[in-house]
């Protein structure tokens, strides 16, 4: 059985105070879900700037919470300004690390290739990259939905080494639907985790059984539990709706 991830990814927001708001009140919430029996084995984590990494590593060492990066460089080490790198998050606790998340991809011009190099470094390296893909609303409009995903997906199967696929998980985030209130419909986010399990099955199957796929997308507390229904949804990669401790903390609720 593959287990529910809940994910906050907190992009470039947040202060000292309001991270320490934020983690108090979610790991609060969690205690007081798990001693009512509220909320069933389901794995929480959480993306802070890495500016407040340390911060979070402090508050979440002795939590069931994991954290992560948002990014991590193409490289091992040296004259990267600006970045940071696997060996760094591992050095601060990070069990997770995303990769290629549209905005990495349309601000800065990540390309299909620097995704799989870095899917391939942080799955060495003993992270779990979760990579995440999703079509522009022209591509959906066109009917391309599948194929685009594909090639996200077929850049890192073909390029990153196996071994360190093992632990992958992929975040579908159609961009239509970030950020913008628009949620792709429970139907819609089956039909393209299907899609991509599919996909995940033509090159191994023991792959696709275990990799978990989590939508992403405006999901709010209002919508979590219809969109996680779907059978091949496991959890969620919550954007703004992570900011809000109550409605992070339903959207796991609906997880579990
Ligand atoms: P929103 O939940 O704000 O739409 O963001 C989704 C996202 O990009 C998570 O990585």
């Amino acid at each position: 059985m593959r287990k529910p991830l809940v994910a906050g990814n907190w992009k470039m927001n947040g202060s000292r105070e309001s991270v320490s708001a934020l983690i108090d009140g979610l790991t609060t919430g969690l205690t007081q879900f798990a001693k009512d029996g509220l909320v069933n084995d389901i794995e929480v984590a959480v993306f802070p700037s890495a500016v407040f990494v340390q911060q979070v590593e402090n508050a979440l060492s002795s939590t069931n919470v994991a954290w992560g990066l948002q990014n991590i460089c193409t490289a091992e080490s040296g004259a990267y300004t600006g970045e940071a790198s696997v060996a760094m998050a591992k050095d601060f606790g990070c069990k997770l690390v995303l990769v290629g998340h549209s905005e990495r991809r349309a601000i800065y011009g990540e390309t299909d290739a620097d995704v799989a190099t870095k899917v391939e470094r942080a799955g060495l390296a003993g992270l779990v990259p979760v990579l995440c893909v999703g079509e522009s609303l022209e591509e959906r409009q066109e009917g391309r939905t599948d194929e685009v995903v594909a090639r996200q997906i077929k850049a890192v199967l073909k390029n990153s080494a196996p071994e360190s696929l093992t632990e992958l998980v992929i975040a579908y985030e159609p961009v239509w639907a970030i950020g913008t209130g628009l949620t792709a419909t429970p139907e819609q986010a089956q039909e393209a985790h299907a899609a991509i399990r599919g996909l995940l099955a033509e090159h191994d199957a023991d792959m696709a059984a275990r990799t978990r796929i989590l939508y992403g997308g405006s999901v709010k507390g209002s919508n979590a539990a219809e969109i996680f229904a779907g059978a091949d949804v496991d959890g969620g990669l919550v954007g703004g709706a992570s900011l809000d401790v109550q409605d992070f903390l339903t959207i796991c609720r609906a997880a579990g």
